[in-house]
C-alpha cells in the first residue's frame, strides 16, 4: 500500500500542471442516469441460501443489485423532478400541488481508471425529495431522511477500477413528505464524484468567516483534513486570502500530522487590513485558498469565498449591516418554478433573485428547508442577505445531524445573517420546545457563533417558558397584534418578522369571484391571520425595533392554494405569479422599499372596453412625494402619495391612455401609462437574455406576449401558443402563472393568462444558433433566435452503456474426477462452495476439474444476447440452466462470447473449467451479458 501511495504521489507530481489547480476533481455526475417511475419491489427472499445471500454485503437484490438490467429505462440528465412531468390529479394531496409523487428508481454506472486508485473518492447528491436509499455495487452505503440535505459518500473502500464498472442505485420515496408545499420528486439537485489525494481536506471542511474585533479584521481558519491512506501523513497546509484580482492579501501556514484513516483539524488565523466590505450595493467576495501539501507536494487545494461584514441585532434599533443601521425588506419563498418544479437551473435561481431585488427585496428566507449551495453563491455575489433555515425541529441524533450539517455546508457564506430552527412549532411555548431550542442553539454555535439563531414563532410567545427565551432573536410569524405588547414585556429581546403578509392576488385579476377561485390584486384579499402587504409593511415600517419583514411570498409556488383548493393548483401568496412576472404587490413594494430611484406604476390596465363609462378603481405605486392622475392628456386628479397605502382613484373608463406623473419638491421625476389596446395582431417573443451559453445547463426564461397592429400589449389575451424549436437547445418546460391552471409543463404549447406567459429554454453543448418560433391560430408567429457562446462544459464523469456484469461466483472444490455441472448445491450447505470474483484466476493444486457458478435475472426478452467472457483461461463447458451451451476445447487465455436468447426470468449459469493440476485457470477477466 506504501507503495502505492508513493507511485499516486509520483503520478500527482506528474500530473500537477503548475497553473495553481492541485490535483484533485469534482466531476458533474449529473448525466447518463436511468429512472424508471414507480417501483421496483424487491424480489421476495425465502430459503435458507436465499436468506442467507440477502443478509450479506454487496448482495443488494433486484434493482438495487449490481447486475440489474436497466436497458428499458428512460433516459435522463439531472437535475430531475419527475412529479412536475405529470398531470393535475384531484385525488391528490393540495399541499404538493395536486402532482402525482410515488415512487422512483434511478441507476448510473460508471468507470473509475486505474490510477484513481489509491485515491480518496466521494459521491454526493445535493438533493433528493424526499426519502433515498443509495447502493453502490449492490452495498447499502446510505439512507437519507431529509429531501433537502445533501449526502456525501465515502465509497474509496467500495469502488472498483480499471475495466470493470461501478453501479449506483437509488430509490426514492417521495410519497413521504416534509412539508405542506410542493416539493417535488426525484434527484432534483446536482450529483458530484470526487477523486481527492488520500489526504485531502475534508468535505465542507474549512471553515473561513471573518470576524472584526474593534477595528481590525481577523480571518479564523479551521481546517478539517482527513487520511484515508495507509501511512501517517505530515500535511503542510497554507491559506491565503486573495481580492478579486487575485492580489494576496494575507496568509499563514502550519503543519499537521494526520493518523490512518484519521481526522486533523487545524486552526489558523489571519490578520487583514482594511479589506473591501461586503455590502448589499457591493458584495465583495475574497477567496480563501487552502492548500495541503505533502512532502512539498500540493494534494489537496480547497477554495472558498468570504465576505468581510458585520451583522448586528439591537433591541431598540433593529438590524445593522456594517453598523448602518437598515431595515430588512425580505420576502419568505418555496424553491420551484413554473415549468421545471424543484429541478431549477441555476441560471433560473439568478432570476428569480434578479427579480427580487428589482422588487427591492433585500433578504430571503428561506422557507422552511436549506437551500442549494448555488442559491447561498448567488445571494453571496448578489447582496441579498439570507435566513438559512433547518427543517426538522427534533434533537434525535438523525435530525441533529441534519441541523449540523447545514451550517457546517453553510457558514462561509457571508449572505447569511441568522440560522432559523424552526417555523411554528407546536411546542414553541412550552417547556420541552425551549429546552428542544436551547440545544439546537447550543449546537449551532458550536459551529458558528457568528451569527444569530432564530425560530420563527406563531404563538406561545407569553407563556411562562417559551422558545423566545432560547433564542438570539425572536422571530414572529404574524403576530402584529404583539409587536408592542411584546417588546414592552421583553425590552432586551432582539425581535424581527419571519413572516408576515400572507395576502392574496391574481396576476391580472382586478375583481374578486371566490365561486371562480380568484382574487383581485389591488391587495385587498388577505388570509385571516395575516394582512395586506401595506398594513404589514406600515407596522414593521414604523416600529425600530423590529429588524424587518420577511413577506409571505415573493413568488407564488405549488400547493397551499389558500383559500381555495380544487381546482386551484398553486398559491395566491406571490407578489410575483409561478413565472415571475409582477403582481401589483411587485410594484407596492418597490414604492415602500426603493428609495434611490423614482417608481410609478398603475393599477389595473386599461382595457375595459365592455364598462365604458363606469369606475374603474385605479392604484398608483409610487415613491414620490404627490401625484397627477391624467386621462387622454387631461389632468383628471392629483394626491400627496401615501407611503403606505399608495393611492387609489375612481376612474370613469374611456379608451386610451391613463397616465401617471410623480412629483418629488414640485418637479416631476417620473411618469407611466396604461394604454387601450386593440385587437391581437401578432405573437411577440421577449428574451431575458440576448444570449446563452452552450454549457448544456445555462437556461432562460422567455416572456410570450401578444400585441396589436400598433405594437401595444393585449394584457387581456388568453391565446393558446405553439413553441418550436430548432438549434442548440430545448424547451424545458413552460408556465403563464395562472394558480387555476392544469396545463402539462414539459411540453410546446402554452396558454397566455391574462397576456403573459413563459417558455424556459435551455441550452445544448454546442453553438448553433437557437430559433424558437411562436405561433397562434390567426396571429403572426413570432421568430426568436438565440445565440450560443462558447462556453466551458463542466468536467462530468463519462457515460458508458449499461452493463450487466456477473461479478459474483462461487467455486466448488477441486477435484480429479469431472464434477456434473447440473449437481444441486443443498440449501442449506453455505460452506463447501466458496464466493469468488470474476477476473480472479485459480490455482488449481488440488485437482484439475472445478466448477463456477452464478445466477443473474434479465428482466426483458431482448434476443441476440451475448454472455462474453474474457480472458478465460483453461478448457471450458458452458451450462446455462442445465443445457450445455458452448465448450472450449484449448487451455490458453481467450474471450468468448456465446449468443443465447434472453428471457425475462432467473438463470444459473455454470462454468466447468479444466487444466493441469498445478495451472493457473478459471475467469481471467470480466464476465458480462451484451
Ligand atoms: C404560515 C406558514 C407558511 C405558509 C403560510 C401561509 O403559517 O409558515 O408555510 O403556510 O402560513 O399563510
Amino acid at each position: 500500500m506504501k507503495k502505492n501511495l508513493l507511485l499516486w504521489l509520483f503520478l500527482s507530481i506528474l500530473s500537477w500542471k503548475g497553473n495553481g489547480q492541485a490535483p484533485y476533481e469534482k466531476l458533474s455526475l449529473d448525466k447518463g442516469w436511468r429512472f424508471f417511475k414507480g417501483d421496483i419491489p424487491f424480489p421476495t427472499v425465502k430459503g435458507h441460501r436465499e436468506s442467507y445471500n440477502n443478509a450479506k454485503a454487496a448482495n443488494a437484490l433486484g434493482a438495487a443489485s449490481a447486475n440489474f438490467n436497466d436497458k428499458t429505462w428512460q433516459s435522463i440528465t439531472l437535475p430531475h423532478d419527475w412529479a412536475v412531468e405529470g398531470e393535475f390529479d384531484k385525488n391528490e394531496n393540495v399541499s404538493q400541488g395536486y402532482r402525482k409523487r410515488g415512487i422512483g428508481w434511478y441507476r448510473r454506472q460508471f468507470k473509475l481508471d486505474a490510477t484513481d486508485k489509491g485515491k480518496y473518492i466521494e459521491i454526493q447528491f445535493d438533493g433528493i425529495a424526499t426519502h433515498a436509499t443509495i447502493w453502490l455495487n449492490g452495498i447499502l452505503i446510505h439512507r437519507n431522511f431529509c429531501g433537502y440535505t445533501s449526502m456525501y459518500l465515502d465509497i474509496t473502500a467500495l469502488a472498483k477500477y480499471g475495466d470493470e464498472v461501478n453501479t449506483l442505485a437509488v430509490r426514492v420515496d417521495a410519497d413521504t413528505q416534509e412539508g405542506w408545499w410542493y416539493e417535488g420528486a426525484g434527484i432534483y439537485r446536482h450529483t458530484w464524484l470526487l477523486k481527492r489525494s488520500p489526504l485531502h481536506v475534508a468535505t465542507d471542511g474549512v471553515y473561513a468567516q471573518p470576524v472584526k474585533y474593534e477595528n481590525t479584521w481577523k480571518l479564523p481558519v479551521e481546517i478539517t483534513l482527513e487520511n484515508s491512506g495507509a501511512s501517517t501523513t505530515n500535511a503542510n497546509i497554507e491559506v491565503s486570502v486573495l481580492d478579486t484580482q487575485g492580489k494576496r492579501l494575507a496568509s499563514q501556514s502550519t503543519q499537521n500530522e494526520v493518523g490512518i484513516l484519521k481526522k486533523g483539524v487545524v486552526n489558523l488565523n489571519l490578520s487583514v487590513d482594511n479589506p473591501t466590505l461586503w455590502t448589499l450595493e457591493n458584495p465583495y467576495l475574497y477567496q480563501v485558498k487552502t492548500i495541503v501539501k505533502q512532502a512539498n507536494v500540493i494534494v489537496d487545494s480547497v477554495v472558498t469565498n468570504c465576505g468581510f461584514r458585520t451583522i448586528r441585532f439591537d433591541a431598540d434599533s433593529g438590524f445593522f449591516l456594517n453598523e448602518k443601521n437598515i431595515k430588512i425588506q425580505g420576502v419568505c419563498n418555496h424553491q420551484d418554478h413554473a415549468g421545471v418544479g424543484v429541478a431549477v437551473p441555476e441560471s433560473i435561481i439568478e432570476f428569480r433573485l434578479r427579480k427580487l431585488k428589482e422588487m427591492g427585496v433585500n433578504a430571503y428566507r428561506c422557507s422552511h428547508h436549506p437551500p442549494s449551495v448555488e442559491f447561498l453563491d448567488l445571494c453571496d455575489k448578489m447582496g441579498i442577505m439570507v435566513m438559512d433555515e433547518n427543517r426538522n425541529f427534533n434533537i434525535s441524533s438523525e435530525y441533529m445531524n441534519q441541523l449540523r450539517w447545514m451550517v457546517r455546508r453553510d457558514r462561509n457564506h457571508p449572505s447569511i445573517i441568522l440560522w432559523s430552527v424552526f417555523n411554528e412549532e407546536p411546542m414553541q411555548g412550552s417547556e420541552q420546545g425551549y429546552e428542544m431550542v436551547r440545544r439546537m442553539n447550543a449546537e449551532v454555535k458550536s459551529l458558528d457563533n457568528t451569527r444569530p439563531v432564530t425560530a420563527a414563532m406563531n404563538g406561545g410567545l407569553f407563556a411562562s417558558k417559551n422558545v423566545s427565551q432560547a433564542v438570539d432573536v425572536v422571530g414572529f410569524n404574524y403576530q402584529m397584534q404583539s409587536y408592542d405588547r411584546f417588546h414592552k414585556e421583553n425590552p432586551t429581546m432582539k425581535l424581527t418578522s419571519s413572516e408576515d403578509v400572507s395576502a392574496f392576488q391574481v396576476r391580472g385579476e382586478y375583481k374578486t369571484d371566490k365561486a371562480k377561485n380568484i382574487m383581485d390584486a389591488y391587495d385587498s384579499e388577505r388570509a385571516i391571520w395575516g394582512a395586506t402587504h401595506r398594513n404589514a409593511w406600515k407596522a414593521i415600517a414604523e416600529r425600530p425595533f423590529l429588524a424587518g419583514a420577511f413577506v409571505w411570498t415573493g413568488f407564488d409556488y405549488r400547493g397551499e392554494p389558500t383559500p381555495f383548493t380544487w381546482p386551484s393548483a398553486s398559491s395566491f401568496f406571490g407578489a410575483m405569479d409561478l413565472c415571475g412576472f409582477p403582481k401589483t404587490a411587485f410594484y407596492i413594494h418597490q414604492a415602500q422599499w426603493i428609495k434611490d430611484k423614482p417608481i410609478i406604476n398603475i393599477a389595473p390596465h386599461w382595457n375595459w372596453v365592455d364598462s365604458l363609462g363606469k369606475s374603474i378603481k385605479v392604484m398608483v405605486m409610487s415613491n414620490a412625494d404627490s401625484l397627477k392622475l391624467l386621462l387622454n392628456g387631461k389632468m383628471i386628479a392629483g394626491q400627496k402619495v401615501d407611503k403606505y397605502d399608495m393611492n387609489t382613484f375612481s376612474v370613469p373608463f374611456q379608451k386610451g391612455k391613463l397616465e401617471a406623473v410623480g412629483y418629488k419638491n414640485g418637479k416631476e421625476v417620473s411618469r407611466t401609462k396604461v394604454e387601450t389596446s386593440d385587437e391581437p395582431f401578432a405573437v411577440q417573443l421577449i428574451p431575458d437574455r440576448l444570449f446563452l451559453n452552450a454549457d448544456g445547463q445555462d437556461a432562460m426564461p422567455i416572456t410570450v406576449k401578444v400585441i396589436d397592429k400598433k405594437g401595444r400589449e393585449v394584457p387581456t389575451a388568453q391565446n393558446l401558443i405553439q413553441f418550436k424549436i430548432k438549434g442548440s437547445g430545448k424547451i424545458i418546460g413552460v408556465g403563464n402563472g395562472n394558480p387555476n391552471s392544469h396545463e402539462l409543463e414539459k411540453v410546446n404549447q402554452r396558454s397566455l393568462f391574462n397576456g403573459l406567459a413563459q417558455v424556459i429554454i435551455q441550452a445544448d453543448e454546442d453553438t448553433n444558433t437557437i430559433e424558437l418560433v411562436a405561433s397562434t391560430e390567426g396571429l403572426k408567429p413570432f421568430s426568436l433566435r438565440i445565440p450560443l457562446r462558447k462556453a466551458t462544459i463542466m468536467p462530468y464523469v463519462k457515460v458508458i452503456n449499461p452493463v450487466i456484469e456477473l461479478n459474483e461466483w462461487h467455486i466448488s472444490a477441486f477435484s480429479d474426477n469431472k464434477p456434473n455441472p447440473t449437481q444441486e448445491i443443498a440449501e442449506n450447505d453455505m460452506n463447501s462452495w466458496l464466493p469468488t470474483k470474476s477476473s480472479q484466476l485459480q490455482a488449481f493444486t488440488e485437482g484439475k476439474y472445478a466448477l463456477l457458478r452464478t445466477s443473474f435475472s434479465l428482466n426483458d426478452n431482448l434476443k441476440n444476447r451475448k454472455l462474453v467472457f474474457k480472458n478465460l483461461i483453461g478448457k471450458a463447458e458452458f451450462w446455462l440452466d442445465n443445457q450445455l451451451i458452448f465448450k472450449k476445447d484449448t487451455h490458453e487465455s481467450t474471450t468468448i462470447s456465446i449468443p443465447f436468447n434472453g428471457q425475462n426470468k432467473n438463470y444459473k449459469l455454470v462454468v466447468l473449467i479444466e487444466t493441469e493440476k498445478n495451472q493457473r485457470a478459471g475467469l481471467g477477466g470480466l464476465v458480462t451479458i451484451e
